[in-house]
């Protein structure tokens, strides 16, 4: 895979982009980078164009904090603005969930539909901000190997951790490299976003909820509830699949994410 780096906004932004066709935008979780999305590019680049971008801070994309979800979506617009893509479909796992549908208030224009992966649509409560104080607090003083180890055994389902070491230790690594300033900006962004419950109700456009069945960060009835407030759309349990389900069964969610553009494809 190419990895390329567009000047967008006067921001450096890591991505890749492979495959013909309509395009699709993968928006990776926190604290991952582009290479979560690694089995669906490679799945998935015969039937669209797959983009997958490093959001700011992650990966090769820098920018120093404070960072927000609606920088978050600005920052993959202009990047969509300097590959020429007009229209897209998006598909965000959990922050990049909450990113998409930052996108879909600030953007909506662009988005021909969207996957929301192992995400939810309610802002942090108080005790959830606290966490995120305190996880702040982790990462300024251990680094992001001690944000990793507190955050593994939620990130990764109990099959994964029974059947899959080495997929648990894949995503360990990934989390334990992130740089440390984007960790500490994430977690800011993730503690001050806003309720998207309301802005469910708002989306018109072919939707898609995907969720592992033991995914215990953004469990099912988080799916549930924005299947339900999102008319017409899909929901899709990954059986056996934790909070990253694109990566503990790919080849289960490349096929609802292919189903998917098969079906937009057929309605365009
Ligand atoms: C993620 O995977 O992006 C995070 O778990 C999201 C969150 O902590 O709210």
């Amino acid at each position: 895979m190419i990895a390329m780096i567009a000047q967008s906004g006067g921001l450096e932004v890591g991505y890749d982009d492979v495959g013909r066709g309509d395009a699709i935008v993968f928006l990776h979780g926190f604290p991952h980078h582009r290479g979560l999305w690694a089995a669906q590019l490679a799945a998935l680049q015969g039937q669209a164009r797959c983009i997958a971008p490093d959001l700011r801070g992650f990966g090769e994309t820098r920018g120093a904090p404070p960072y927000s979800m609606d920088q978050y979506a600005d920052d993959v617009v202009a990047l969509l603005d300097t590959l020429h893509v007009e229209r897209a479909v998006f598909c965000g796992l959990s922050m990049g969930g909450y990113v998409a549908m930052a996108l879909w208030r600030r953007h909506r224009a662009r988005i021909r539909g969207l996957i929301l992966m192992d995400t939810r649509a309610g802002g942090d409560t108080s005790d959830g901000r606290t966490r995120r104080n305190e996880m702040i607090a982790l990462a300024r003083a251990r680094g992001s190997v001690a944000v990793a180890d507190a955050m593994i055994s939620g990130m990764v389902g109990k099959r994964t951790r029974e059947k899959c070491p080495e997929v648990v230790d894949a995503m360990h690594r990934m989390l334990a490299l992130a740089p440390v300033e984007g960790v500490i900006g994430a977690l800011g962004a993730l503690r001050d976003r806003p309720d998207s419950t309301q802005t469910l109700t708002t989306i018109d456009v072919p939707t898609l909820v995907v969720v592992g069945s033991d995914d215990v960060l953004t469990p099912p009835s988080e799916g549930a509830l924005m299947h339900a407030a999102i008319r017409g759309s899909t929901l899709e349990v990954i059986a056996d699949a934790g909070h990253v389900s694109n990566v503990e069964r790919p080849a289960a969610v490349n096929h609802v994410i292919s189903e998917f553009l098969s079906r937009l494809a057929r309605t365009a």
